[in-house]
């Protein structure tokens, strides 16, 4: 048996767990369910969500990894007897659901950045409906979900050391400085406080009680934070007792939160600059992303051609870095259950989810629904984890905090929340969201 790896440093950790948090969810998810779900009121709500219910789970799953040092699917037997095997199984179940998708939107954001370096930009709302009918239909499609996995699959066989953590620290300030300088540039166009207002500065409160903005809002914050899926226990199973994992935990999901926030300041200010697009909008965030963004962008010439190519390959390293983090789940489970080495259990999840996705790619219905199913999965391992951690093995859980110096007030707040408020807080998130689910099925 091979000695497990072990992230070069605890910078290089987090920058991979960001880099798994901030992906497609972050560039058009969040900003679009923000406008939707009442602006600010939907801010707060998601906020609370992260730093109340979530952020003591984020910790609880860390310390599972940790702990344990074992991959997704043996970590809860070993933490907590067999009866917890199915847990394993949702984390398993969850990211190869989700990378078989995720896959497939990684191929249209590929397409649509060579499309706009080699092509130049739609110039009307026409011409940008065909291309995006012909990038998210017929065979480009499969090309581009096969290549995105080729890809992600390349990072994860190279290792830990080699791959996952070289691959996060190049990319991630790459991204971050891109969001930047595109939100600024955004702020110089004349729709720019128009585009914040529709965003972020309203407050629509009757929001608040719509059973469509609380799973979007539970959904949003476990799926930007790659919580409950597994992640973040595989990722700190090669993580040693040195690294703080409240403060860590804080870290990621604030770049989590930053980088939704910007790029809602990058692309609402676009749409709002050019009219002409706003009929795209009304669709859904898809059309928004990969119509309106691309055909506004047009006006400008050279320049929104090179902001939008900027734009999509940002969007499609933020994804990269998420899909290597899923496909990380099931590969490290074969190797640690069947002993396989690393390559051909890439090879195996890799073809795997290529079959799974194939529903997705030729159905954009179907791709929907995985995203929302795939959410409510989410939610359920993460309740798995409140539970397991929170009220079974609550020793390893202190012991693991107190060895890593982590500060006493704080492991006896996240350790309350871990028990008192996670847990019931998700059960409700699950109640609504499946409540919500049935209530517009039957309609
Ligand atoms: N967090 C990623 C995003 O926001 C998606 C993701 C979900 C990645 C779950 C891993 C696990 O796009």
């Amino acid at each position: 048996m091979e000695a497990r790896e072990e992230w070069r440093s605890g910078l290089g950790f987090m920058l991979a767990a960001a880099g798994s948090a901030v992906g497609l969810g972050n560039l058009w998810g969040f900003a679009y369910r923000t406008q939707q779900g009442g602006g600010a009121a939907f801010l707060l709500l998601y906020v609370l969500i992260v730093l109340v219910v979530c952020l003591p789970v984020l910790v609880a799953e860390m310390v599972l990894g940790r702990s344990t040092t074992s991959s997704p699917l043996l970590a809860p037997v070993k933490a907590g007897g067999t009866l917890w095997q199915p847990m394993g199984w949702v984390f398993v179940i969850a990211s190869c659901g989700i990378l078989s998708f995720y896959a497939v939107l990684m191929g249209w954001t590929a397409d649509t950045f060579f499309h706009s370096l080699f092509f130049g930009l739609p110039q009307s709302l026409d011409e940008a409906t065909t291309f995006v009918t012909s990038v998210s239909k017929g065979s480009s499609v499969f090309l581009g979900q096969l290549l995105s996995l080729v890809l992600t699959a390349a990072v994860v066989s190279a290792g830990i050391r080699g791959g996952i953590e070289k691959i996060a620290r190049w990319s991630m300030p790459l991204l971050f400085g891109l969001v930047i300088i595109l939100a600024v540039w955004s702020a110089t166009l004349p729709g720019a406080w128009d585009g914040y207002k529709d965003f972020l500065l309203k407050w629509d409160s009757s929001q608040l009680r719509n059973p469509e903005t609380i799973r979007n809002a539970f959904g949003q914050a476990f799926f930007s934070l790659s919580l409950g899926i597994g992640i973040m226990v595989a990722y700190s199973s090669y993580l040693n007792k040195k690294n703080q994992l409240p403060k860590q935990a804080l870290i990621i999901s604030g770049m989590d939160t930053s980088v939704g926030i910007l790029a809602g300041m990058v692309t609402f200010p676009i749409v709002a600059s050019f009219p002409q697009v706003q009929e795209a909008v009304k669709g859904s965030f898809v059309s928004t992303f990969f119509v309106a963004l691309p055909t506004g962008l047009s006006s400008l010439g050279i320049t929104g051609q090179i902001i939008a190519v900027l734009l999509f390959s940002l969007t499609f390293i933020a994804a990269l870095t998420s899909a290597i983090s899923l496909l990380e789940v099931p590969v490290s489970s074969l190797i640690d259950s069947f002993g396989w080495n690393r390559n051909k259990a890439v090879i195996f999840s890799t073809i795997l989810i290529f079959v799974i996705g194939v529903p997705s790619a030729i159905s954009e219905d179907f791709l929907g629904k995985m995203f929302t199913y795939m959410d409510i999965l989410l939610l359920l391992g993460g309740f798995l984890i409140s539970i397991l951690i929170g009220w079974f093995v609550t020793r390893t859980y202190d012991n693991d905090l107190s060895e890593s110096n982590s500060n006493i007030s704080v492991r006896r707040y996240l350790k309350f929340m871990l028990r008192w408020v996670s847990p019931i807080a998700i059960a409700f998130g699950l109640f609504v969201s499946v409540y919500d689910l049935v209530k517009s099925a039957i309609t």
